[in-house]
């Protein structure tokens, strides 16, 4: 490899271009939105749905990346499906937080990962080593890279510290399905009672950028998919946060992904569970 390749992927030149298509992708997003909005299809159930600005944003993002590093692979949330000989596989969720782009809520981002296979990492069996999140509605670009910490618009981000579960503001998500969402109505049974409060913002990885900026104390969700994640969970590495899966054996991802400070998130998973043998209120 030259010297000039080797710069082209470091992890920092990585998310050097997360950042820049993630943030060209957004301002996209945006002027789409300011025209209306159009529903095209639908996924997982009738209200997962899917717009033009989805499969706008992410047809952009393939482009431009099979345009600069035709060696890598790409992965979207809408279908793209790339394999690549370098390595390197981008896992795009062109805008993570639809229904609120459909209701014209702020809490929704363009996420842009580059990832490596790894097992150990996560449930889906890649990590990213670079990331993106891009926020067009707020102008925040979050981004990481792998030992070079976490950015907001450029400024260093820590996650807040906090320790203490009964003091702890924690974000989560629901799926579209009713049975997902049953699971899910159990979890925040557990947890709610023993936290300062719940968020549902509405966008994982928008969620994970907010614990690694410490806006919230800790984050959890089942269900999650490698597109909702990889960027955000990055990030939210990058900036402190420990993440765990539902048990030793399983890592992070659909099954469940807890994430918080590394004092308090297996106290957090305990109660997600039910294993900390408190007993659901009736
Ligand atoms: C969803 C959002 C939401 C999370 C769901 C995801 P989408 O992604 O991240 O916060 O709770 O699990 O499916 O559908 O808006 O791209
Ligand atoms: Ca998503």
């Amino acid at each position: 490899m030259t010297t000039s390749t080797a710069a082209a992927h470091s992890p920092e030149a990585l998310a050097g271009i997360a950042i820049r298509l993630a943030e060209r992708a957004g301002s996209r997003v945006l002027d789409l939105r300011r025209r209306g909005v159009e529903v095209q299809a639908s996924k997982s159930s009738a209200i997962d749905i899917v717009t033009a600005a989805d499969r706008e944003s992410e047809r952009m993002i393939v482009e431009a990346l099979r345009a600069e590093r035709p060696d890598d692979g790409v992965f979207g949330e809408e279908g793209a499906g790339i394999a690549g000989t370098s390595g390197i596989t981008w896992v795009i969720d062109p805008i993570d937080g639809t229904a609120n782009y459909l209701y014209d809520l702020p809490a929704y981002a363009v996420s842009i990962a580059a990832t490596v296979a790894d097992d150990a990492a996560f449930a889906d069996g890649r990590r990213a080593v670079a990331s993106a999140v891009h926020n067009p509605r707020t102008g925040e670009t979050f981004d990481a890279w792998e030992g070079g910490g976490a950015r907001l618009n450029g400024r260093t981000i820590r996650i807040s510290g906090q320790a203490e579960l009964a003091a702890s503001l924690v974000g989560t998500g629901f799926g579209y399905t009713v049975e997902r969402k049953l699971e899910q109505i159990e979890m925040v049974t557990r947890v709610l009672p023993r936290i300062r409060d719940i968020r549902r913002f509405g966008s994982a990885a928008y969620d994970l950028c907010l614990l690694a900026a410490g806006r919230l104390d800790a984050y959890f969700e089942r269900g999650l998919q490698p597109w909702d994640y990889a960027g955000g969970a990055l990030i939210a590495l990058e900036a402190g946060a420990e993440l765990l899966g539902r048990d030793a054996s399983t890592p992070p991802g659909e099954p469940l992904l807890c994430a918080a400070d590394p004092a308090l998130v297996r106290e957090l998973r305990d109660v997600v569970l039910g294993a900390d043998g408190a007993s659901t209120p009736a």
